[in-house]
């Protein structure tokens, strides 16, 4: 993790994310919420950034080769912002769809892959913009404002 305070008094936090690595799957998301707390951000906003980060890591581990996740807090919002390697998504409306899933049966095993990531994400986002480039990998942008007490 990387940790800097700008003069415009953002901080920004980054964390390395690869596929499959489960013992560390949570961590990312963890220490955010962990920060968004010790900043006082509104404990619904906190909740919601941290269900999203949460969303958007597990994807990241489940889905694509390797990723980086960056987020930047300022004032009154949080930019969440997750770019990956991997076999990215070639149809996004789908994807979105509450449900869909193409996780295999080894994950399914683990709980996880109901389809219910994405939709769960915009739902707790106030802005949300995920591109992607089949072959090559996705980009999430989660954006939570009004995010201080
Ligand atoms: N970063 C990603 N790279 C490649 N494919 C992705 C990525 N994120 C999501 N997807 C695709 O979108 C589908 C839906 O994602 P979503 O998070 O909604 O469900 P899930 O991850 O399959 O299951 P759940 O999140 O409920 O455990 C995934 O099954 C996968 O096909
Ligand atoms: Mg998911």
């Amino acid at each position: 993790m990387n940790e800097q305070t700008g003069s415009e008094q953002t901080i920004a936090l980054e964390f390395t994310l690869e596929s499959m690595d489960f013992v560390r799957a949570g961590e990312a998301s963890g220490k955010v919420k962990q920060y968004l707390k010790k900043l006082g951000f509104k404990p619904e906003a906190v909740r919601r950034a941290a269900i999203a980060a949460y969303e958007a890591e597990m994807n990241v581990i489940i889905h694509a080769t390797r990723g980086i996740m960056r987020v930047e807090i300022s004032h009154d919002r949080i930019v969440i912002l997750l770019e990956d390697e991997g076999p990215g998504i070639s149809d996004i409306e789908q994807a979105m769809r509450e449900g869909f899933s193409t996780a295999p049966e080894a994950i399914r095993e683990l709980g996880f892959g109901a389809g219910m990531g994405l939709p769960n994400i915009k739902r707790c986002a106030d802005e949300m913009d995920l591109r992607s480039v089949p072959g090559q990998g996705t980009r999430l942008k989660i954006i939570i404002t009004n995010a201080q007490a």
